[in-house]
């Protein structure tokens, strides 16, 4: 490889050859928007939530564990968006985390509303660039990778490199990383190529409307192993 094209790679932030050392992972750079948002959308980040979160008494090992975990549900609107923002509040302000939470949810996003900061740039921009693009939101410890310019966007085949890239340089400067993404149903529409580069899953069940044959279809595309655990969204009190 020559000089030039191993700094274009590191520039596109692909996986480059390392000599004797083998593959790596070039990470990209992280950029952050100077301007810091001042808005925290209420409707979903409630403190009842990101309270009942803050509240947990977290073993020693784990507040110096770093973590990236998927936010996932078996069919649709169970509360992954709302689980995602509560639990990266909880960790950011409560635990005192450095904390990133990315919004994969290209057919509708919505976290950049939540957080008051600009839809882009974000992860569709970061894809195509040496950089990711990060927003300051309104506590201090919380950053969100907003989705970017979502439209006509599909994750192929071709975008599971960047995206592995992108989660790999935000591992490398945040302690946990929240991805917000979509229902594992339709699978069509799912990036189960990019599930296995996650410490975990995270599962969201509407105890109103999940059912158990739904779960059981899900696991038919992603592995029991790779989920953590599960939440139990709108149980009656
Ligand atoms: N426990 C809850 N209490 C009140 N509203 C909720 C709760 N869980 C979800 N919602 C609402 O239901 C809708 C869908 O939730 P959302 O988090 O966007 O689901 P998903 O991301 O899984 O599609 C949103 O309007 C959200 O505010
Ligand atoms: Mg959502």
């Amino acid at each position: 490889m020559t000089k030039k094209s191993f700094i274009n790679d590191i520039e596109n932030g692909h996986t480059t050859w390392n000599g004797e050392k083998g593959l790596i992972r070039v990470s990209k750079k992280i950029i952050v928007d100077p301007n810091r948002s001042t808005f925290i959308d209420g409707v979903t980040v409630r403190k009842r939530y990101s309270n009942a979160l803050s509240a947990l008494n977290l073993p020693e090992d784990f507040r110096k564990i770093r973590l990236s975990i998927g936010v996932t549900s078996p069919i649709g609107g169970e509360g992954k968006t709302l689980i995602a923002a509560n639990l990266a509040v909880s960790l950011a302000l409560a635990h005192e985390r450095k904390t990133v939470l990315v919004d994969m949810n290209m057919t509708n996003p919505g976290l950049h509303k939540t957080f008051g900061t600009k839809l882009r740039p974000g992860l569709v921009e970061s894809f195509h660039n040496g950089k990711v693009f990060l927003s300051r939101t309104k506590i201090d410890k919380l950053y969100l990778l907003p989705a970017g310019r979502h439209e006509d966007f599909e994750f192929g085949l071709n975008s599971m490199i960047p995206i592995k890239d992108i989660l790999h340089s935000l591992e490398q400067e945040f302690e946990i990383v929240i991805v917000d993404m979509s229902s594992v149903l339709p699978i069509e529409d799912f990036p189960v190529a990019f599930v296995s580069n996650l410490d975990g899953l995270l599962v969201v069940i509407d105890s109103r409307r999940t059912k158990y044959a739904d779960v059981e279809r899900m696991f038919k595309h992603i592995n029991k192993d790779q989920a953590f655990g599960f939440v139990m969204n709108n149980m009656d009190e």
